[in-house]
């Protein structure tokens, strides 16, 4: 990353979107040199400067685009993920969908050789395809680019992360392309994280442990488990497993909960969301008896209520305190890696530190965060894992070349 390097780089790009700069990092492997990255956050811009190369400035990319460039070679897209994943509500309004196809406005305006644009792959179902995806594929191909669109699964990158993500490659130098499967070998949890320990940048274990009834609650769940109240099997833990933080309960209670639990999966009516509440005559039906008396009990003891004309269990709690294990890979990181109370780090009572999210991400340990912790994870969560936007540099360098 020092001004020799960079001199001797061959290929021009701008980066739209940069964040803390996951995706130019990748792309910092080959003879790419950037010479414009824009975001509206100044610290994810800050943090950029220090750590990729001093052409990263504050900008709205909703505003109007004037960089002037007569011989750009590729435009990096990485727009807000949060209105098409499936972690988020998929709102399909969320007006920070528009910015992913504000970036083909600026690619047809900047008219660069390749355009790279990666999102979550949530972008390639139902509505939000349709309203987004197709828009930026048939603009891009009326102007005469080429399109591929592929879905890149980062464990087969070598990393110790199951993350795919969406990747939309545009050019206009009339090569045939398609990217490649990549087929690595994951790496484990342990493998990635298992060596740090103390004194290295962004690495304090204390700043995100669980405490108080947390800390109850993590030492219940095994690697691999979760809290989890809708889901039945050995990797579930449910509230009525925590006697010492939920309360008591007897085996007849327990059962009617399992059956509950059950029946409220097996009778759903909506396609969304976790599940329904169930009448109970189900839950008659379901356990051959009438278990008014041990409902009534579990209404006072807090774990069922009434809903509508129904019952369901006060809490659903799909997928908290995730514990991971060591051998084997960790979910997506995302901006909340840092909070026990969703993800659990593999043997000890807490979350991920920064430092542990960013191994996860393929980060090197020479590149810092700095900021208030949440904004951190953030920055970090949001990222392209650089290793995926290397893999994608070196296979568009035929397009340039
Ligand atoms: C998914 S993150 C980008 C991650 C980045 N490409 C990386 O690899 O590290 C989306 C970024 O869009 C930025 N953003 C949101 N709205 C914006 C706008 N109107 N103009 C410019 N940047 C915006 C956010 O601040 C955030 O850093």
């Amino acid at each position: 990353m020092s001004n020799s390097v960079i001199m001797n780089k061959k290929y021009r790009y701008i980066s739209l979107f940069c964040g803390c700069g996951g995706f130019d990092l990748g792309m910092e492997i080959d003879e790419f040199e950037c010479i414009g990255a824009f975001d509206i956050n100044k610290l994810v811009v800050s943090v950029y400067n220090k750590n990729i190369a001093n052409v990263a400035q504050v900008f709205d990319l909703s505003r109007d685009f004037n960089f002037k460039h007569s011989d750009l070679d590729v435009i990096l897209s990485g727009a807000p993920c949060q209105g098409f994943s499936t972690a988020g509500k998929r709102n399909l309004h969320d007006p920070r969908n528009s910015l992913f196809l504000r970036a083909v406005e600026i690619v047809l305006q900047q008219k660069p050789k390749v355009f790279i644009a990666e999102n979550v792959s949530g972008i390639l179902s139902g509505q939000h395809k349709i309203k987004y995806m197709d828009v930026a594929i048939s603009l891009l191909e009326s102007s005469g680019y080429k399109t591929s669109l592929s879905v890149v699964d980062c464990r087969n990158l070598g990393m110790a992360q199951m993350r795919k993500r969406a990747i939309l490659i545009a050019w206009n130098t009339g090569k045939k392309f398609n990217l490649p499967d990549p087929v690595g070998r994951p790496m484990t949890i342990r493998e990635a994280i298992g060596d740090i320990s103390g004194g290295i940048d962004n690495h304090e274990p204390s700043t995100c442990r669980a405490i108080g009834v947390q800390s109850v609650i993590a030492k219940r769940i095994r690697p691999g488990q979760k809290l989890s109240n809708v889901r039945s099997g050995k990797r579930s833990v449910h509230t009525w497993d925590i006697p010492e933080v939920y309360g008591k309960t007897c085996k007849k209670e327990r059962d009617v909960l399992e059956a509950i639990l059950r029946i409220r999966r097996k009778e759903r009516i909506r396609d969304w969301g976790d599940a329904d509440p169930v009448s109970l005559e189900s839950l008659k039906q379901y356990l051959g008896y009438d278990p008014i008396k041990t409902v009534c009990k579990l209404k006072e003891k807090g774990f069922i209520k009434n809903k509508d004309e129904k019952i369901d269990l006060t809490n659903t709690f799909n997928g908290k305190y995730r514990r991971l294990c060591w051998d084997e890979q960790s979910l997506t990181v995302d901006t909340r890696f840092g909070s026990p109370i969703l993800f659990l780090h593999p043997t000890e009572d807490r979350a991920y530190t920064v430092r542990e999210a960013a191994r996860l991400q393929g980060f090197p340990d020479c590149f810092t965060f700095e900021g208030p912790l949440k904004a951190q994870y953030e920055m970090v969560g949001n990222a392209v894992p650089p290793p995926l936007a290397a893999f994608i540099c070196r296979c568009i360098v035929n397009l340039l070349s």
